[in-house]
């Protein structure tokens, strides 16, 4: 949904999805060691697109630079 639908659907839902990938690669490569800290506090929420409101994580960040 978060795309939307029909005729009108995101022509840049491909390029947004690769963006995204980078994006989220970059990140777990910067937090090497991210975990969630409390399972049970992780909070959901199911709208018209799908949500975590709450995620508590731990991890080290990473240098700058320091791959
Ligand atoms: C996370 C990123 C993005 C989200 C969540 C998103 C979401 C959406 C949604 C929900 C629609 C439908 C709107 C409607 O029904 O009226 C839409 C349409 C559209 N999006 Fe995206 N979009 C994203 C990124 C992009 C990118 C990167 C481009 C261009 C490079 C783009 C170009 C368009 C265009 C041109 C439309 C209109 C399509 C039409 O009316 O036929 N979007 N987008």
């Amino acid at each position: 949904m978060a795309y939307g639908f029909g005729p009108h659907l995101c022509v840049g839902m491909h390029m947004a999805r690769a963006e995204l990938k980078v994006a989220v690669e970059e990140v777990l490569t910067a937090m090497e060691d991210i975990a969630v800290e409390d399972p049970a506090a992780v909070v959901e929420e199911i709208g018209t697109t799908w949500a975590l409101t709450h995620l508590p994580l731990t991890f080290t960040p990473r240098r700058p630079g320091g791959r």
